[in-house]
């Protein structure tokens, strides 16, 4: 469910026509929709009523600062994966309490800070981070809540390039290595265990494996309790999917739930989830304008002002965004097929191959849909182009949360040494 409706022959996000933004800000641009994310935050949280669960929102799926404030607001606690998520977090009023840090690469730098600021839990990938994390919290003289992130060898059934939890992947202690480095764990001065951590991968519409994984943490828990480890949480990861087109119908946060309580019957834990996609996701969507149809012998491309360094997702992982004309198209609409593109050099600038949308004329806006959660974050200035504004709109107002850069501000960060500039 989402809040991006055509009304009165345009696409509205809640009470504001898109066209309106895209006059005021231009394209292309980012608009959440509030309502959305809060809607989103609330379905997931009623799902687990009954549960003791703690919501930790992945700031990589959006980590604008307004986006996290608003599920600050509806209680949210954050997954963060660096340094700079985490301070994002924090300024978003997220309480360190409710923040888990994951990550395969945590530097020293960024375990000091997330100590003193006396985060949730760490979510530990390896044995040398362990070790630093030991050392590094014993000079502060604390000790750091951690999970191990076991890798439980488990396919997701996703694409590839977002699947996390099967041998080979670089994500995770090895299943046969978890409880040796448990029982090293537990003798670290730094280090609380507390917890184990799973997250198997992305955009997983099927509960099976999720069920199978998640079964296997839980075998895993019980073991490690009975070697005498305190685990009073089970972290599941995020990874749960939505739909990106008609038909899609990934398994909804009830059944997800549900599926959890019945897993972790009798475990006694706090549930940790980290949702990202599911509540960003269709919370969002990028705003563009036609530029050109320029046919060539066997197909028609449509380009847009809006490119891959924009929108990253279908070069990198071939995935579909609806894309839909601001104006509402009449019944009879007269539709073309295009291969639409954008307008970086770069082959794998193509948003859609073969795609049959109502005809579209130069200067004529669209939207692609499903693109609040790893859209902006992804993006890149490639091609000097500046990163693109991104806007929430609540009710009817909207209001710009990060603005589009100046050029001056893009290149501020350079200088051309004294070297290149003296003249003979
Ligand atoms: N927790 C961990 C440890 C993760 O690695 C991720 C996502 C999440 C939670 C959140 O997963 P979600 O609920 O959003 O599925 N850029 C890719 C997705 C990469 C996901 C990376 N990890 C895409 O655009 O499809």
């Amino acid at each position: 469910m989402h809040h991006f409706t055509y009304s009165g022959g345009s696409l509205q996000c809640e009470g504001v026509s898109l066209d309106a933004i895209a006059d005021a800000v231009g394209t292309p641009c980012y608009v959440y929709s509030a309502a959305t994310l809060k809607r989103h935050a609330r379905v997931i949280a009623e799902a687990f009523e009954g549960q003791d669960c703690l919501i930790a929102y992945s700031v990589k799926a959006n980590g604008n600062l307004a986006v996290l404030s608003t599920l600050a607001q509806e209680g949210c606690g954050a997954d963060v994966v660096s340094g700079g998520e985490l301070q994002r977090a924090l300024k978003a009023g997220i309480p360190a309490s409710r923040i888990v840090f994951s990550g395969v690469g945590k530097t020293a730098v960024e375990m000091d800070l997330a100590l003193e600021k006396g985060i949730h839990q760490f979510n530990v990938e390896s044995a040398g981070e362990l070790r630093l994390l030991s050392k590094v919290a014993s000079v502060l003289g604390r000790k750091a809540p951690i999970a191990l992130r076991v890798n439980p060898d488990v396919a997701a059934g996703g694409h590839p390039n977002i699947s996390t939890g099967k041998k080979g992947d670089k994500f995770g202690i090895p299943w046969s290595e978890a409880e040796a480095l448990y029982a090293e764990a537990a003798t670290l001065p730094g280090i609380e265990v507390v917890a184990v951590d799973v997250h198997i991968g992305s955009q997983i519409g099927d509960l099976v494996p999720m069920r199978a994984a998640f079964e296997k943490i839980v075998g895993l828990t019980r073991r490690l309790r009975e070697a005498g480890h305190t685990i009073s949480r089970i972290d599941v990861g995020g990874g749960l999917g939505i739909p990106y087109k008609a038909g899609d119908a990934p398994a909804p946060p009830s059944a997800y739930a549900r599926m959890i309580a019945e897993v972790m019957e009798g475990m006694d834990v706090q549930v940790i989830l980290e949702p990202g996609r599911v509540i960003a996701g269709n919370s969002g969507v990028l705003l563009t304008t036609a530029l050109y149809e320029k046919p060539a012998p066997d197909r028609t491309f449509l380009i847009l002002d809006a490119g891959m360094n924009d929108l990253m997702r279908p070069a990198l992982y071939d995935a579909h965004h609806d894309i839909v004309p601001l104006k509402e198209p009449a019944a009879d609409t007269v539709t073309a097929t295009y291969d639409v593109v954008g307008p970086i050099c770069e082959s794998t600038d193509k948003f859609a191959v073969a795609r049959e949308l109502p005809k579209v004329a130069p200067g004529d806006r669209l939207a692609f849909m499903s693109a609040g959660a790893y859209g902006a974050v992804l993006s890149s200035a490639y091609n000097a182009r500046p990163l693109v504004p991104e806007v929430l709109v609540t009710g009817d107002r909207f209001d710009i949360v990060r603005r589009r850069p100046s050029f001056d501000e893009m290149i501020e960060l350079e200088q051309v040494p004294d070297w290149l500039t003296q003249t003979a």
